[in-house]
């Protein structure tokens, strides 16, 4: 959350710092600001609103500057909230993502300072120029991050010294540097168009940039001590990130989900055998007792899916845990527990919390992760990258379908070396899953059967999304996607437990969307819409083609394509994905950049 982007060399920098802020806008885009280092002082400019609205803006003769797009977190969106944020003589200036815990108690160090602002940040530039009183800009930065608490990745400049210092403690940050020109970034991406070399700043660690010597100094500041880095290679072939000519990212994401899956399956299968590329010993898979999912929102949808795969085909247990609630809830692990970590973007700070707390207890953890580089990916003890490629919709999409994927191919690895599907099962399997690109194309061709339910129900403020067995994560993501896109509040359950209290709220306004494929609990799902029908509620069904039962039951049907009950999330997922995103253009919705959310999420 929240983006940074910092620039110092021989180029005059407001366009730089603005196209490199431009692609962290993902990240928060409640409003944004630059300041500039000029012959004459600093020039700020602030505005609540997307830095992609920048039309024009007058030029700056400045090769120095700090860029922020903002996700509020302490004090609402206000120009005066914005980053840069300053010190009372208007000398330091600092963009900074993260939260600052202890800020009201660190105030009692700058008494007499006012502070303009309502947010955590402002304390981080006034306690800079308080210890500048006595020391150089960089020692003031160093006694200044000992004595934060929280995450933050922040970059300072001075009015008065030509130095551009950054420092990292549990929030992104990297760096990079092309002849004389230095640049900082939230994230990798950002500065793939400079080179393809980039200096990983990690937790605990500070860099102090000279733009007249142009040589960049480490800082280790648990440890105290100076240290060596190196620039490191990274995949700049990630993939790229045009919108084309969708009207949306997310439709754009939701289309190119068959091609995404194709990659990633002919990344790990060959020849209908799964080789993951990473290091980690296959002994692991025979020996653990326990398999941990952690991680949030979309991702953890993900995790519950695995769960049924898992624990049905390797017969291993397994829990599914918010990353938020297992990183502070004492978790019982040890060198036999396999924590596998997801994450679309690598950076979501309580899985990474998750992931230090797991390696602590002994825990050995493999990641499923889409961004190379990203900390989740460097910190874990393995990773099986999915290959989807940028995702720029907040929403996400294809990650979602990938991630799937990955953990299918897992779950046959894993089977496999426990010796419990034999090697004509798992190529049955994979021949399966490779068919499911073309399955998914035909939904997504199907897709105008969407429109007519999108009419008549666009105007709901709530829904209900049911589904059994391993459609009832999907049943939660249709739920999530439809509220995160639409704001209409919507719930996932699953179908049975509908009795339970959700069946209160039917009535002829609500709208109830079903999973009912032809799988082992059909029956049980069809009685469930019975019941919504007998209370004249609406019923919208995903079922398969040529399903004459449903037809006279239901008031909607999506069909969608035949597969293997294990692998039908991958199909049921897809219309769920459609129906939230035409509700929401129907209702005029900001899709990419939903109101309050941010893609990557490196606060608590
Ligand atoms: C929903 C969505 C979020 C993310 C969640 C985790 O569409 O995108 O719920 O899934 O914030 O993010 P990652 O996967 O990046 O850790």
């Amino acid at each position: 959350m929240c983006g940074i982007f910092a620039y110092s060399g021989e180029e005059k920098c407001l366009g730089i710092i603005i196209t490199g802020l431009k692609s962290l806008e993902y990240r928060g885009y409640d409003s944004w600001g630059i300041a500039l280092k000029t012959n004459k002082g600093i020039t700020l400019k602030k505005k609540v609103g997307k830095v992609s609205e920048i039309v024009d803006i007058r030029e700056v003769q400045a090769r120095t500057g700090i860029g922020h797009t903002r996700w509020a977190t302490h004090g609402k969106v206000s120009v005066v909230n914005s980053h840069p944020h300053t010190d009372s003589a208007k000398k330091i200036y600092v963009v900074h993502n993260g939260i600052i815990e202890n800020a009201e108690e660190l105030k009692d160090l700058v008494q007499g300072d006012v502070f303009y602002s309502k947010t955590d940040t402002e304390i981080i530039p006034k306690l800079i120029a308080h210890f500048q009183k006595t020391d150089t800009f960089p020692e003031a930065v160093k006694k200044v991050v000992g004595l934060l608490k929280g995450n933050f990745a922040f970059v300072a400049i001075d009015r008065d010294d030509d130095q551009l210092i950054a420092a990292r403690n549990g929030s992104p940050i990297v760096a990079t540097q092309s002849g004389n020109n230095f640049y900082i970034s939230s994230d990798l991406q950002s500065l793939i168009q400079y080179s393809d070399r980039a200096y990983f700043i990690n937790d605990g660690e500070m860099l102090v940039y000279n733009p007249v010597t142009k040589s960049v100094e480490f800082y280790d500041f648990i440890k105290k001590v100076s240290i060596k880095k190196k620039t490191q290679p990274y995949d700049i072939n990630y993939g790229n990130s045009d919108q084309g000519s969708y009207k949306h990212y997310m439709l754009k994401e939701i289309f190119e989900q068959p091609e995404k899956l194709s990659t990633t399956y002919n990344v790990n299968v060959n020849d209908f055998d799964i080789q993951f590329n990473y290091d980690l010993e296959p002994s692991l898979f025979k020996n653990i007792d326990r398999v941990v999912i952690i991680a949030c929102g979309t991702s953890w949808h993900a995790g519950l899916v695995a769960e049924y795969w898992l624990e049905s085909l390797a017969k291993i247990p397994v829990e599914v845990e918010y990353a938020s609630e297992f990183r502070y809830r004492n978790p019982v692990l040890s060198e036999k527990t396999l924590i596998i970590a997801i994450s679309q973007s690598g950076e979501t700070a309580d899985t990474i919390a998750g992931i230090k707390e797991a390696q602590k207890n002994g825990a050995q953890v493999l990641s499923i992760c889409n961004v190379p580089g990203s900390t989740i990916s460097r910190v874990s003890n393995a990773t099986v990258f999915t290959q989807a490629g940028p995702e720029i919709g907040v929403a996400s999409t294809k990650a979602f379908t990938t991630q799937l994927e990955v953990l299918f191919l897992i779950t046959l690895y894993f089977a496999k070396i426990r010796e419990l599907l034999s090697d004509k099962d798992i190529t049955n399997y994979l021949k399966n899953l490779a068919e499911i690109p073309d399955k998914m194309e035909k939904v997504i061709s199907q897709a105008a059967q969407i429109i007519p339910i999108m009419e008549s129900h666009y105007t709901t403020t709530n829904a209900l999304f049911l589904g059994r067995g391993v459609n009832y994560p999907i049943a939660l993501e249709g739920a999530l996607k439809l509220k995160e896109i639409s704001y209409i509040h919507a719930e996932g359950y699953p179908a049975a437990e509908m009795k339970h209290g959700p069946i209160a709220l039917i009535d002829r306004n609500m709208p109830t969307v079903f999973i009912c494929i032809k799988d082992q609990s059909y029956e049980k799902v069809l009685s469930n819409i019975q019941e919504v029908k007998a209370r004249d509620g609406i019923v919208i069904a995903v079922a398969n083609v040529n399903d004459k039962r449903i037809s006279k039951l239901a008031d909607y049907v999506i069909y969608i394509p035949i597969t293997i009950e294990e692998l039908s999330p991958f199909l049921t997922v897809v219309p769920l994905q459609l129906l939230a995103y035409y509700i929401a253009d129907r209702r005029g919705c900001d899709i990419d950049k939903p109101r309050n959310l941010a893609k990557s999420v490196t606060v608590e």
